[in-house]
């Protein structure tokens, strides 16, 4: 695969690209020991079992097997193709590759995607321009600066407008070189009751849709004159899809990751409102209801999420759906009470910044707290029979909780407030919790546990034999005075298919002169379980001071699981061999001495 790139220039651009800045840019790595661990980007799960390696350059989770250096890294988590994967990092530090290269790092996404973004990105430039330096676009302007936006914001956020006249995309496109078929297809052109071709989002501010690269790939157009809908947005395509992508996800990235903490709103309007007012770990979803794989995206950055969704009834009851999936899927979550019907942007403008930071944000609702008030609007709580009910269900969610001491405190505060004895509710919780038995066992063993890394290695019983392999080739995968004294003496007669071929590579690429190098060996492995496997092998720990009688007593291991093995099947022939000449004695003293052999060889690995 690197075939068309000089090693040299892979190497030098791996070495440049620590795997733990790179891979911590998606996962929220803490040191432990050696590792670093993280929450796996690469499967839904709670508590951290996915570890990166320094010293190594290697990614591996415990949890589901992926692993791989700084590029592999890039091409699951991206979909980058190797081209793409090396070309991002070279980007990065400003290195080039060589010439001829460039053409094929494109090869991911297909041509008319590829043409797409380029129109997008000309057309953000021309609706800012519009916006911001023409007489039609003045209206559009003043628009948002009366909506308080400044000029700083219309310029970060790219805002533009497209201008009421039927064709002026329409020519520029057309200028360009973009086909005009293809911009319809694209969304930014269509085409009207005569059959002609003209703008499609004519006589709206523009919001450019960023995907988390910071590449245009899609526009919100909000009319400024009442037109419906409010917001025209292109569609969906394999460039720019709602459930995958979060508006301002690109800009907020690093400051979700400072902070530890993000901020949910609904509204393109309210991120940038609050970017202004310097909140700057904002991102919305597109309209859509929050997807899982949005939730989980916002997960890997924050330890805490914050819905702050309209003050209107609909944006409370998105925050309980919104609320309810986060909280499902591990996020400790808070939700946010806005008065008077108002959204984050309103808020702001009316109240300014610092009442939104500190009675606002700052207020938000526990995840419970809030389902304690959103539930009160099912029933009237001045009826007896009511107020029963609403415990109840309260009740039902508190023994959801696992951890004692926040059952307690939400205990208390309904206790207080319905003067119930505090003892009546932990036993109800209690009694629910009983019922929900098993399952909330397993629920307990994965939640609230975020921070703590809980790996469970296969704890099966390995033969002895297997392990001295094992323990062989981690050695060997570190030091390549080890892997040469093993080649004297054993060659690539381990007993495990996988080890065989494992070590084939690995004298390959020692004998073409390369240092151990894990990070680096694993490239030429084509074959993901190889190179999981490999990975796996690679995160055992070793002594640097590993002993030659060590290293010695894992050949002999090994041998012996040969030199046995070899002796039943030669065993098994002769056997064969008395049953034809029904020589059934000999066969049943042949059969006595294997089962010797097999009880040896259980015994020795016990
Ligand atoms: P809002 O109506 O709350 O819009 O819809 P907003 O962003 O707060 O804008 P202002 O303040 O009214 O000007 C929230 C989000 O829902 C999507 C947009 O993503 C919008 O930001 N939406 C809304 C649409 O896609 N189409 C619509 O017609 C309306
Ligand atoms: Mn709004």
């Amino acid at each position: 695969m690197t075939m068309h790139i000089p090693e040299e220039t892979v190497d030098e651009i791996r070495q440049s690209n620590d795997i733990v800045d790179v891979i911590g840019e998606y996962v929220t790595l803490k040191k432990q020991g050696k590792n670093f661990f993280g929450l796996c980007p690469f499967h839904g799960e709670k508590t951290p079992s996915f570890s990166v390696t320094q010293d190594k350059q290697i990614f591996h989770c415990f949890g589901c097997g992926k692993g791989g250096n700084v590029f592999t890294f890039l091409m699951e988590i991206e979909g980058f193709t190797f081209y793409q994967a090396v070309q991002h990092l070279a980007d990065k530090k400003g290195l080039s590759l060589p010439e001829g290269f460039q053409q094929q790092q494109a090869q991911g996404i297909s041509n008319e995607e590829q043409m797409n973004l380029k129109a997008y990105e000309w057309l953000t430039k021309l609706y800012h321009h519009l916006l911001r330096h023409t007489k039609e676009g003045k209206q559009a302007y003043q628009y948002l600066l009366q909506r308080g936006f400044t000029d700083e914001m219309i310029k970060k956020f790219q805002l533009g407008y497209s201008p009421q006249s039927r064709d002026v995309i329409v020519r520029f496109l057309d200028k360009k070189g973009f086909h005009s078929q293809h911009m319809v297809n694209a969304g930014v052109l269509t085409t009207n009751d005569q059959n002609q071709t003209t703008d499609r989002f004519r006589g709206r501010v523009m919001f450019p849709i960023r995907n988390h690269l910071g590449k245009n790939v899609a526009f919100g157009g909000r009319t400024i004159t009442d037109q419906e809908p409010k917001y025209l947005n292109s569609p969906e395509s394999n460039l720019f899809q709602k459930g995958k992508l979060l508006f301002n996800f690109d800009l907020a990235r690093s400051s979700i990751r400072k902070n530890r903490q993000a901020i949910l709103f609904e509204g393109y309007m309210d991120v940038i409102s609050a970017f202004q007012a310097g909140i700057t770990n904002g991102v919305a979803t597109l309209g859509t209801s929050i997807t899982e794989s949005q939730a989980r995206l916002l997960n890997r950055y924050a330890d805490t999420i914050i819905v702050c969704y309209d003050g209107d009834k609909a944006g409370i009851n998105a925050s309980y759906k919104a609320a309810r999936l986060l909280h499902h899927i591990g996020s400790n979550v808070k939700v946010t009470a806005i008065p008077e019907g108002l959204d984050p942007d309103s808020y702001i403008v009316k109240y300014g910044t610092d009442r939104f930071q500190h009675e606002i944000i700052d207020a938000s609702y526990t995840y419970i707290s809030f389902l304690m008030e959103y539930f009160k609007k099912d029933y009237n709580l001045k009826l007896e029979g009511d107020r029963i009910q609403y415990i109840e269900k309260v009740i039902d969610e508190l023994a959801l909780i696992n951890r004692p001491m926040e059952r307690e405190y939400y205990a208390k505060e309904l206790a207080t407030e319905y003067e119930l004895s505090i003892e009546t509710i932990i036993q109800e919780i209690s009694n629910r919790r009983k019922k929900l038995g098993s399952h909330q066992d397993k629920h307990r063993a994965t939640s609230h546990t975020k921070n703590k890394p809980i790996f469970k290695r296969k704890s099966k019983l390995l033969p002895a034999f297997h392990n001295a392999e094992k323990q062989l080739l981690t050695y060997m995968l570190h030091d390549v005075f080890i892997a040469e004294k093993v080649q004297e003496s054993l060659g690539a007669s381990f007993n495990i298919d996988m080890h065989k071929i494992i070590v084939t590579h690995l004298y390959a690429f020692y004998e073409e002169g390369h240092d151990a190098n894990i990070s680096q060996f694993i490239e030429r492995i084509d074959n993901k379980e190889i190179k999981n496997h490999i990975i796996e092998l690679a995160m055992e720990t070793v002594h640097s001071d590993v002993s030659d009688k060590e290293i010695q007593d894992y050949i002999r291991i090994i041998k012996a699981e040969h030199g046995d093995k070899a002796t039943i099947r030669q065993l098994q022939e002769e056997q064969k061999k008395a049953e034809v000449q029904k020589d059934f004695v000999k066969a049943a003293q042949i059969g006595m001495e294997i089962l010797e052999i097999q009880k040896k060889i259980k015994n020795a690995n016990h």
